[in-house]
């Protein structure tokens, strides 16, 4: 069980040299207690610091197995300073109590760069022509060659990152569509069209920004290939799954489009030992990269605050909006009120039990959210301040408890 700690008290673990911005966060936030480490721990080292640790703060090296959770007997939150938690066992997170949080928006205004960098620079054909001077080339011709003014861009997904680069693109005099499988209100003179080969007709640059779903996989194959005007352009920034790799070559081996950027693969490699083997290496008019979207050094600034952020929210309120394995839970608090967090197994009657065994003790409930995430529950209420130790201590009776804690 966790009781409420003075901030100086709360100690954090932040490893992989997470950006300043996140020391600069707690520390105005009142919580001084960090040890800040520049690299990732081996699973000795990480076992071994993690006993202290209210608060773990990653990135993608530092591998949160169920085995190192449960060795993590303090562990109240953990913070992963990038978009993916797949190095987090997210269910034995949730299992344990422990909220996971992310920056899923934060590197939004940096793939929508990219994107728009390379819209201007396949219209000029300028891969190609990049790729022959290399080689000794000197092809000055002008053809294919194109300004982005007055063109259409067809944006497929209209989301964080789709909505920004529409802007974007509008603001070079470009005209925008795009496709979305919600209603989503345009920004600047976009205009939502009804469905995806509708775009796909219209458009001299198609740009996938949807997410990886079923849905979504495969969505751009050669059906829909065909379904482009000749000569169009099409980006990938989005998730690798969503194109079928081999349709996308053999419409550019064709000709029926001009070229093409994509960032992201169904199959990428591990590490930068591993070889990146793909059909549309060959071309010159494909601009590669590796998954290098959302990778800038302003990205990481905002990573560092998002994270630090939410891990401010959740130690001082208990909010657990945006988490990704925990039920979501948000509610403003009031003044001359004490906050209980009550993390419990998910089973018919805990609420019951709770409000009678707070009505048995005359502890008036202020305000009271639950939420439930798979086979935990997350209960926050607000008493009485002169309640708190009492019902505090009938919490703890309550046999699905999981964890309990009090905010002063
Ligand atoms: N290349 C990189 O480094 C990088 C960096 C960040 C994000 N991403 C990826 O970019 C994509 C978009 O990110 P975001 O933050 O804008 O996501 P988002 O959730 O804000 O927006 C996604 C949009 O796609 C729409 N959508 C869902 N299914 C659709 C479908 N079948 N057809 C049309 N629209 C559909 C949703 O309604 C939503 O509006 C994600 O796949 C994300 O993983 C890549």
């Amino acid at each position: 069980m966790t009781l409420s700690l003075q901030k100086d008290k709360i100690r954090f673990l932040l490893l992989e040299g997470v950006h300043d911005n996140a020391l600069k966060v707690l520390n105005d936030a009142g919580y001084t207690n960090i040890e800040y480490i520049k690299s990732a721990l081996d699973e000795a080292e990480l076992i071994e610091k993690i006993k202290d640790a209210h608060f773990i703060g990653i990135r993608s090296r530092t591998q949160l197995t169920r085995k190192v959770l449960e060795a993590a007997e303090k562990l109240i939150c953990v913070g992963c300073f990038c978009i993916g938690t797949n190095q987090v066992d997210l269910d034995a997170a949730l299992e344990l109590g422990i909220p996971v949080f992310n920056a899923p928006y934060s590197n939004t205004r940096s793939v929508a760069e990219l994107v728009l960098a390379e819209t201007i620079m396949l219209m000029r054909g300028i891969p190609e022509k990049n790729a022959v001077v290399h080689r000794g080339g000197w092809n000055k011709s002008a053809k294919d060659s194109y300004e982005v003014r007055g063109k259409t861009l067809g944006i497929v997904g209209y989301g964080s990152i789709g909505s920004q680069l529409s802007v974007l693109a509008e603001s070079l005099g470009m005209k925008v569509i795009y496709h979305d499988v919600m209603t989503k209100l345009p920004l600047g003179n976009a205009v939502q069209v009804g469905s995806l080969d509708e775009l796909l007709g219209q458009a001299d640059v198609v740009t996938l920004h949807v997410p990886d779903l079923p849905n979504t996989r495969g969505m751009m194959g050669k059906e829909q290939f065909d379904k482009m005007k000749d000569g169009a352009l099409f980006i990938n920034a989005a998730r690798g799954g969503c194109v079928v790799i081999d349709d996308l070559a053999q419409a550019l081996e064709s000709k029926k489009l001009l070229g093409a950027a994509i960032d992201v693969f169904p199959k990428e490699p591990k590490s930068a030992d591993e070889e990146f083997i793909s059909p549309l290496r060959k071309f010159d008019n494909v601009i590669l990269t590796p998954h290098i979207g959302g990778s800038t050094q302003e990205a990481q600034a905002n990573i560092g605050l998002e994270v630090a952020e939410k891990f401010v929210r959740y130690s001082d309120q208990g909010d657990t909006t945006s988490s990704v394995n925990f039920p979501n839970v948000a509610i403003p608090f009031a003044d001359g009120t004490h906050r209980l967090l009550h993390i419990h197994q998910n089973v018919p009657g805990v609420l019951s039990q709770i409000n009678a065994a707070f009505a048995d003790d005359g502890i008036n409930i202020i305000a009271q959210s639950m939420m439930t995430k798979g086979d935990v529950g997350y209960l926050v209420m607000d008493v009485d301040d002169n309640d708190s130790q009492k019902a505090l201590a009938r919490l703890k009776t309550i046999p699905q408890t999981i964890r309990v804690r009090v905010l002063f």
